[in-house]
């Protein structure tokens, strides 16, 4: 059976969680492959409100396998907390699996997130979440990292501490005069993880594999959004991992053979957390409009989100380097009752049009945005099931959008709840 990848294709915070939870429904297995708890999923369910970091949406759909790929940086306690408020609120972790080759967030990650962060000069701070996420996917490349598979046998972790912990105390002394971790202390704190952690521990790839063999649906669950990936967005305003699809492949462990069609997910207007250029931003009156409109502040750290027009530019780039077959458009109600809604369909830079995403920054900032000017529409659209039943201007708005793009839509979501969707193509086909 079909193997589907969604991904973002802004800079996060897109609506994954939703699409996601719609398609974990369908599915039998889901796989987080990158990022960590920096993330933030929000579903709501029959009113109930869930933010899920870790462990990935499709949780909430009873009878799902839900996966941790290899591809993840896991903080125990933050895996173990974000379990038990679901468990308090009657979500089963039956079907919760961890990789054994994810990488392990240790205390030192945590603080060298802040403590780099100060470091750096005002306009290069990056506005991390301060989850540790970057430090550890450098210590990963380094060699210097913890693993699942480490964490869960004693011996392991106590080796490994050893062989990591004497550098990172004498980095954390001399460079930023703190007096470093306590081995004892960490082992102790860490060997009480590994024992709740132990159960749900296994070989991430081979599940994946014994799924697809066995014709499972399996649904491979995105993070952040192609503009926060670490070779194809906004860098050095990025998040640390490979946020676009074929990060799946690394993350899970499955050749790219196996992936049968790309989800990509963009809100109807574009938002953005932390810092870094941001061509279509509204730092007026009708930014303030959406993001009260669209809840925009953020699930994982409570900062109010950035907002703008809709960037066809960096979304036809994320089109590009996911390979999306299929666009999720989110969000679309959060536009209506403007009296014109405007689409950036090109980039000027000195007098000139650039027809791809610019890699240099100062170019970016240069950047002015070329806008399209449509008709807005009024009136409440979660009631509509079709297309047909959207006011005109709002359908004129989203074929302008898919025509901008490149990729077909799949996906139209109306409002943050499970009904509020209208459904266009199915999702599960073989390619
Ligand atoms: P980090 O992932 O915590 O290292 O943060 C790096 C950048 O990615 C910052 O600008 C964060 O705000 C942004 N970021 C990380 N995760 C998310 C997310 O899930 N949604 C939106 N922005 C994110």
């Amino acid at each position: 059976m079909p193997a589907v990848v969604v991904v973002g294709t802004q800079w996060g915070d897109e609506g994954k969680g939703k699409v996601t939870d719609l398609l974990a429904s369908e599915a039998e297995l889901v796989v987080r492959y990158a990022g960590g708890s920096n993330a933030g999923h929000t579903v709501i369910i029959d009113g109930q409100l869930f933010k899920l970091h870790l462990i990935p949406s499709g949780i909430l759909s009873p009878g799902t396998t839900c996966l941790i790929g290899n591809g993840v940086v896991l903080d125990p306690a933050w895996l173990l907390r974000e379990a038990e408020e679901l468990q308090s609120r009657g979500v089963s972790l039956e079907g919760l699996r961890i990789s054994e080759r994810a990488q392990v967030v240790m205390p030192w990650h945590t603080l060298l997130d802040e403590l780099e962060e100060r470091e750096r000069r005002p306009e290069d701070r990056i506005g991390t979440t301060g989850r540790g996420i970057g430090p550890c996917y450098v210590d990963k490349v380094a060699r210097l990292g913890i693993r699942v598979a480490d964490l869960v046998d004693p011996e392991a972790l106590a080796d490994r501490l050893d062989a990591v912990l004497p550098a990172k105390n004498r980095l954390l002394q001399k460079v930023y005069d703190h007096p470093g971790f306590d081995r004892e202390a960490v082992l102790a704190e860490y060997r009480g993880y590994a024992e709740r952690i132990r159960p749900y521990v296994v070989d991430g790839a081979a599940l994946v594999r014994r799924a697809l063999d066995e014709g499972r649906r399996v649904l491979f669950e995105g993070a952040q959004g192609a503009l926060l990936d670490l070779d194809h967005g906004t860098y050095p305003f990025v998040t640390s991992s490979s946020t676009v699809a074929g990060g799946a492949c690394t993350g899970a462990g499955v050749g790219p053979g196996s992936i049968d069609r790309v989800v990509g997910v963009a809100k109807a207007y574009t938002s953005r957390v932390g810092r870094g250029p941001f061509p279509t931003e509204l730092p007026d009156e009708t930014g303030d409009l959406i993001r009260e409109k669209g809840h925009e502040y953020g699930t994982t750290t409570g900062r109010p989100r950035r907002v703008g027009w809709f960037d066809a530019v960096i979304v036809r780039h994320a089109v590009r380097v996911n390979g999306v077959d299929l666009l999720a458009v989110m969000s679309l109600d959060v536009l209506a009752g403007l009296s014109t809604v405007r689409l950036c369909t090109a980039y000027r830079y000195r007098g000139r049009q650039l027809p791809d995403f610019p890699a240099d920054l100062r170019v970016l900032s240069e950047c002015e945005p070329v806008y399209e000017e449509l008709p807005g529409w009024e009136g409440e659209l979660s009631g509509c099931q079709s297309l047909g039943e959207l006011p005109e201007n709002a359908r004129r708005y989203l074929n302008r959008l898919s025509e901008l793009t490149g990729a077909p839509l799949g996906l139209v979501s109306l409002g943050r709840e499970r009904h509020e969707t209208i459904a266009l193509t199915p999702i599960y086909t073989r390619r």
